[in-house]
C-alpha cells in the first residue's frame, strides 16, 4: 500500500510541474510511513513540507494543491492535512477488505515482487574447515539463510555460495601432523577442535616439524597428488561435520552449495595479471598492491590491498576477487550478498572497489556486505566456554534441544516421549534461530538461553504458540485452515488494525529482500500476533451469532494464521500445530 500511495503522491507532483506549481526537474525521495496512531489515518507523507519551499508556498498550502492532484482511486477513503503540512491518508477498509480476500484466494497469499527478479549470489556461512565450526559461524548461515529464502518467495533465482575456507596455511601444518600420526589422525579426526590443537601444539613445539609444515604447503599447493590425497580426505571429514550442523539447523545448505577458497586456485594467477595489465598494480616490500585512493588510514596513508605476497603466496583478498569475477560473469549474478563478519567490513569495501576499477565485474552488478555483529556469551563479553575454548555449534544445539525439552514436558506433561522430541526440536533449534534473527544484524547480541526460550515477548516460543493458537481455532471448528474463504468485513477497530497489518506482509519481505535484514519480518510477525491477540479477545470468532461475522472473522483468523506460518518458514522456523 506504501508503494501505491507514493505513486499517487508521485502522480500528483507531476500533475503539479505541469501546472508550474512546482518548478521542473525535481526528484524527492517520497516518503510514505505507517502512522502509529489510526486516528491519524493510515499512512501520513511529509512530501508536502519537503517541497514547500522550492515550491514557494507554505507547506499546508502546497498540501491542499496536493490534495487535489492525487489520482481518485477507492483504496483511500480520505486525505486529511495534519500539524505543519503532513498528509495523512485514510484507508477504505471495503477496498481493503477486498485486497485480504484476494490473499485468502491465493496459495500465495498473493505477494508479488515490486521490480524485475534478479539472479542473486548469496555468501553464506563459509566457515574455515581447519576447525569445527563454531557459534562465530552461526549468524552468517542463518541469517543469510533466511534472507535467501525470502529472496526465493519473492521470484529471484537465489545461487547460494558456501565459500569456506579450504585452502591456506594452516593445512600444511594439519597435513604435516597427519603424515606423521596416520593412525591416530584416524581417530583423532572425529574431533576436528582436537585435532587442530594437537597439530598446533606440534606446530609451535617443534622447529622440525614448523619447517615441515611450511615444506608441505608448498607441496600442496603445487599440485603433489599424495598431499591433496590427505587434504581432501580432511576437507571431506570437516564438511560433514558442518553438514550435520546444518540439518540440525534445517538450514538448505548441501555439498552442492560449496564452493570454496581452493576453486579459485587456478584464477588467481591471471587475476593478479589482470591487475598488472591494468597498471594498478605496485611493489611494496616485495609484495603485489592496489592502493585506492579512497581508502587511506587514520594518518592519511594510502591502504594497501594485498594481492600477492613477495613469497609469491596468494591472499584472502585474491580469492575474493577471483570469486567476484566468477560469480559476475560465469554465473551472471545480478546482485552478490555477503553474509560476514561486519569486522571485515573494510576488507570488502576495498575489494568491491578494487574489482569494478579492475574491470572484473560487470559494472552494474550491485555488491552488498550484510555484515553483522558479534555473537557474545550471556555477560556480554565473547562467547566462551568455562575452560574459554570455543563453544562448539553442535553442543549448543545439543543444550538448546534439552532446555526446550523440559520446558514442553513441564507444560504438556501428558504428551508422548516422541511428540516431546519433535516439539521441543522445533522449540529449541527455532529459539536459537529466532534469538539471533530478531535483532537487528549490525548489533552484537548476548546469546541466552532464558529470553530466547521464554513465551513472553519477542521469542521464537511467542509466535510457535500464537501459531498454535491460530490453528486450534480451525480443530475446534473441524475445518481446514488454508482452505477457508470468505466475505471480510473490517468493522471493529481490532478488526481494522488486524486487516490494515495483514496487508503489509507484502511490503515488509520486500524491505528483508532489499535489505537483507531478516529482523523487520521478525518484528512485523510479532506485531501481528499481538494484533490478533486483542482481536481474539475483542471480537468472538466461533461464538459470533450472526453468520456473516462468523465468516468474516474466520476469514482474518485464516489469513493470519497462514501469514504466521509463511512468515516462521521464511525465516527457516517450523511452524507446530500444537505444542
Ligand atoms: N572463511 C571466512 C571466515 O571465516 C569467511 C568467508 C566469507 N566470504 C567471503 N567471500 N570472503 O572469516
Amino acid at each position: 500500500m506504501k508503494d501505491t500511495i507514493r505513486q499517487f503522491i508521485q502522480h500528483a507532483l507531476t500533475r503539479l510541474t505541469e501546472q508550474g506549481v512546482l518548478p521542473e526537474g525535481l526528484t524527492p525521495a517520497i516518503q510514505v510511513e505507517n502512522t502509529k496512531d489510526k486516528t491519524h489515518g493510515d499512512f501520513a507523507s511529509n512530501i508536502a513540507m519537503m517541497l514547500a519551499k522550492p515550491a514557494g508556498l507554505k507547506p499546508r498550502e502546497l498540501a491542499e494543491k496536493l490534495i487535489a492532484a492525487l489520482p481518485a482511486d477507492d483504496s483511500i477513503a480520505k486525505v486529511e492535512i495534519a500539524g505543519p503540512g503532513f498528509l495523512n491518508f485514510f484507508q477504505n477498509s471495503a477496498a481493503l477488505a477486498r485486497r485480504l480476500e484476494n490473499a485468502l484466494a491465493d496459495p500465495r497469499l498473493a505477494i508479488t515482487r515490486s521490480g524485475q527478479a534478479a539472479r542473486v549470489v548469496v555468501d553464506l556461512s563459509s566457515p574455515n574447515l581447519a576447525k569445527e565450526m563454531h557459534v562465530g559461524h552461526l549468524r552468517s548461515t542463518i541469517i543469510g539463510d533466511a534472507v535467501a529464502r525470502v529472496l526465493s518467495f519473492l521470484g529471484d533465482t537465489v545461487i547460494r555460495q558456501n565459500h569456506v575456507g579450504d585452502w591456506g596455511t594452516q593445512f600444511g601444518m594439519l597435513l604435516a601432523y597427519l603424515e606423521e600420526n596416520p593412525a591416530a589422525a584416524e581417530s583423532e579426526l572425529a574431533d576436528l577442535e582436537q585435532f587442530y590443537r594437537a597439530a598446533k601444539k606440534r606446530f609451535d613445539d617443534d622447529a622440525a616439524f614448523a619447517e615441515r609444515a611450511r615444506a608441505l604447503v608448498v607441496k600442496l599447493q603445487a599440485g603433489d597428488a599424495q598431499c591433496l590425497h590427505l587434504w581432501r580426505r580432511f576437507n571431506d571429514v570437516s564438511l560433514s561435520h558442518c553438514q550435520e550442523v546444518y540439518d540440525r539447523l534445517g538450514v538448505a545448505l548441501g555439498a552442492a552449495d560449496v564452493r570454496g577458497e581452493s576453486a579459485y586456485n587456478d584464477d588467481l594467477p591471471t587475476i593478479v595479471a589482470t591487475l598488472r595489465d591494468q597498471g594498478l598494480l605496485v611493489e611494496s616490500d616485495g609484495a603485489q598492491c592496489v592502493f585506492l585512493d579512497e581508502f587511506k588510514n587514520a594518518e592519511g596513508n594510502p591502504l594497501p590491498v594485498i594481492v600477492q605476497k613477495a613469497g609469491g603466496g596468494y591472499l584472502y583478498a585474491t580469492t575474493d576477487l577471483a570469486a567476484m569475477r566468477y560469480r559476475s560473469q560465469e554465473l551472471a549474478a545480478d546482485r552478490v550478498l555477503y553474509f560476514v563478519d561486519q569486522r571485515q567490513a573494510l576488507h570488502f569495501q576495498m575489494v568491491f572497489a578494487v574489482a569494478r576499477a579492475a574491470g572484473l565485474v560487470r559494472p552494474e552488478i550491485a555488491l552488498e556486505h550484510m555484515g553483522f555483529g558479534t555473537m557474545n556469551g550471556p555477560d556480554g563479553r565473547p562467547f566462551k566456554t568455562r575452560d574459554g575454548g570455543t563453544v562448539k555449534l553442535i553442543d549448543l544445539l545439543d543444550e538448546a534441544e534439552q532446555r526446550a525439552f523440559a520446558l514442553v514436558q513441564s507444560k504438556n506433561p501428558e504428551l508422548s516421549e516422541g511428540e516431546l522430541r519433535r516439539i521441543a526440536r522445533a522449540v529449541g533449534i527455532g529459539a536459537v534461530k529466532y534469538a539471533d534473527l530478531s535483532k537487528h544484524r549490525t548489533s552484537d547480541y548476548c546469546f541466552n538461553f532464558e529470553q530466547m526460550l521464554s513465551f513472553e515477548g519477542n521469542t521464537a516460543p511467542y509466535l510457535l504458540y500464537a501459531y498454535t493458537r491460530v490453528a486450534s481455532i480451525f480443530r475446534k471448528e473441524g475445518t481446514d485452515m488454508a482452505a477457508a474463504r470468505g466475505t471480510i468485513v473490517l468493522e471493529a477497530d481490532q478488526e481494522q488494525a488486524l486487516g490494515a497489518k495483514l496487508a503489509q506482509f507484502g511490503e515488509v519481505l520486500g524491505s528483508v529482500a532489499d535489505k537483507g535484514l531478516p529482523h523487520l519480518l521478525c518484528a512485523y510477525l510479532y506485531d501481528l500476533a499481538g494484533l490478533f491477540s486483542s482481536f481474539y479477545e475483542n471480537c468472538p470468532v466461533l461464538t459470533a451469532e450472526d453468520p456473516a461475522v462468523r465468516a468474516s472473522r474466520l476469514a482474518l483468523a485464516a489469513l493470519t494464521g497462514r501469514t504466521l506460518r509463511q512468515g516462521l518458514e521464511l525465516l527457516g522456523l517450523e511452524p507446530l500445530e500444537r505444542m
